[in-house]
């Protein structure tokens, strides 16, 4: 498969302060892989070094087998890295289609097909970002990283904090997201028995190195070591 990201033998940080010790990663072209691991391991450190936004002293970050190392993080959102943090980063003070509007890329990805995603934002398009529901607030993250047609998506626990429910929703949308095959995804995630559900290979983080990478399915079938890797309770959750 033809790699959109790769990442070889990176050691990054904040800093003079080491987090990442030697990971490799990638994601291809309608592929999505789910980052694991136990809180604090590194898992946003490791997006957010996809992103440009933290010191790398070694290793490479290809995406499309060009070496981004030096661009800074705006260039590789214009060239396709889409992120949705785990901090959303909406603005509060502009209303949902404004949101949408200033993202928005030239590609496939229109207001209109934001809306068919999320029929509620839709619903919700003249109320400001700070009206919204952390539900609504999460479809909002989405829809702006995708209005800026990007060609990977990195979703950082995008259904943290949410009721049963509206995780539900946005599993739909994901999986849409998915079996439309044209984005590259990453999906950090706590609940890892639904990330592995959801993608098709996984990489285990383990304070900044990567102590498992394979298939998902591999992972699920076998839940003592995914408790092994993971701790117990993450991987009942
Ligand atoms: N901006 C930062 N400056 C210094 N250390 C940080 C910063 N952000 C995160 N860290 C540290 O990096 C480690 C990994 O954090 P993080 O990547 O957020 O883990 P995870 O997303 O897996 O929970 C933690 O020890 C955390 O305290
Ligand atoms: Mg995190």
């Amino acid at each position: 498969m033809n790699d959109l990201l790769t990442v070889d033998d990176v050691f990054a940080g904040y800093g003079d302060i080491a987090i990442l010790e030697g990971v490799s990663f990638r994601v291809g072209q309608g592929e999505a892989v789910a980052l694991l691991g136990r809180n604090g391991v590194g898992k946003s450190t490791l997006i957010s070094t996809l992103m440009g936004l933290t010191d790398v002293r070694s290793g490479t970050v290809r995406y499309r087998g060009e070496d981004i190392g030096k661009w800074p993080s705006h260039v590789r959102a214009r060239r396709g890295l889409g992120l949705v943090s785990q901090e959303r980063e909406i603005f509060p003070s502009l209303s949902v289609e404004e949101n949408l509007v200033v993202a928005t890329r030239a590609g496939s990805w229109t207001l209109e097909r934001i809306y068919d995603l999320f029929p509620r934002l839709y619903e919700r398009r003249r109320n400001m970002g700070n009206q919204l529901s952390g539900g609504e607030q999460q479809m909002l993250a989405i829809g702006r990283a995708l209005i800026g047609n990007p060609a990977v998506l990195l979703l950082d626990e995008p259904f943290e904090g949410l009721a049963p429910i509206i995780v539900d929703g946005l599993v739909d949308a994901f999986r849409r997201l998915h079996q439309e095959g044209e984005l590259g995804i990453v999906l950090v995630e706590q609940h890892a028995a639904l990330a592995l559900e959801l993608t098709e290979r996984a990489t285990v983080l383990d304070r900044g190195r990567v102590s498992w990478s394979g298939d998902s399915r591999d992972l699920l079938a076998h839940p003592e070591q995914l408790s092994a890797l993971i701790g117990l309770a993450e991987a009942a959750a």
